[in-house]
């Protein structure tokens, strides 16, 4: 299967999927092209290193969000993926590739949805704000993409023990390690295996 990684950020979850299309669960699965949203994502220097496509698609350097919202289906479509992995992708994606790609884009949440998700929610709030909260556990979450943020069906969720000592930088780092590096290749593997089906908005694992 042929996925697209969309990133903003450092890309430690594009780098869990690289590692396992090439010595992990995901051997049959090729990144035909890395999506930034900025220039200066760390994620692009690991598509560079690893012979990956990449592109560069700002919301800023478009004068509308329909145009921006083209430029990205058609970065998409010219790639020929037919998954979208959203790691670490801070926008909110543009209407048409969410109806053109409908049930093909996924997203990795660092909380248990429905907590600690939702516009604002992003790097290291969500586990600012479970801290703040109380909560006993948290963890990560991929779920399908729709119009809004960490609304659509859920696919898989892993959770991890919050510790009386930690920070939000503990917790983040446990999360990612424990949780959101495995679950990303997990999830994409599930799909390539053709065993999600979603019914109702809601998504069962045959
Ligand atoms: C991860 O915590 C992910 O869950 C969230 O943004 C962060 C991206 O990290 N959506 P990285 O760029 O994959 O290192």
């Amino acid at each position: 299967m042929k996925i697209a990684v969309f990133v903003s950020g450092g890309g430690t979850n594009l780098q869990a999927i690289i590692d396992n299309t090439k010595d992990g669960i995901l051997k049959d699965v090729e990144i035909v092209l890395v999506l930034s949203s900025s220039k200066d994502a760390y994620a692009l220097e690991r598509a560079a290193n690893n012979g990956i496509p990449s592109a560069v698609v700002s919301r800023k350097d478009f004068d509308s969000i329909e145009a921006w919202d083209d430029a990205v289906v058609s970065a998409v479509k010219a790639s020929g993926a037919e998954l979208v992995v959203l790691a670490g992708y801070l926008s909110l994606l543009g209407p048409k590739i969410v109806s053109e790609y409908s049930n093909r884009i996924i997203n990795i949440h660092p909380a248990l949805i429905p907590s600690f998700c939702g516009a604002g929610m992003y790097g290291i709030r969500p586990h600012k704000a479970a801290l703040a909260k109380g909560v006993k556990v948290s963890g990560a979450t991929v779920h399908f993409v729709n119009e809004n943020y960490d609304e659509g069906p859920i696919l898989l969720q892993k959770a991890v023990e919050v510790l009386p000592d930690d920070t939000p930088e503990s917790l983040q780092k446990r999360i990612m390690k424990e949780c959101e590096w495995k679950l990303l290749p997990e999830a994409i593997r599930l799909i390539a295996d053709g065993r999600v089906v979603i019914e109702n908005n809601i998504c069962r694992i045959r």
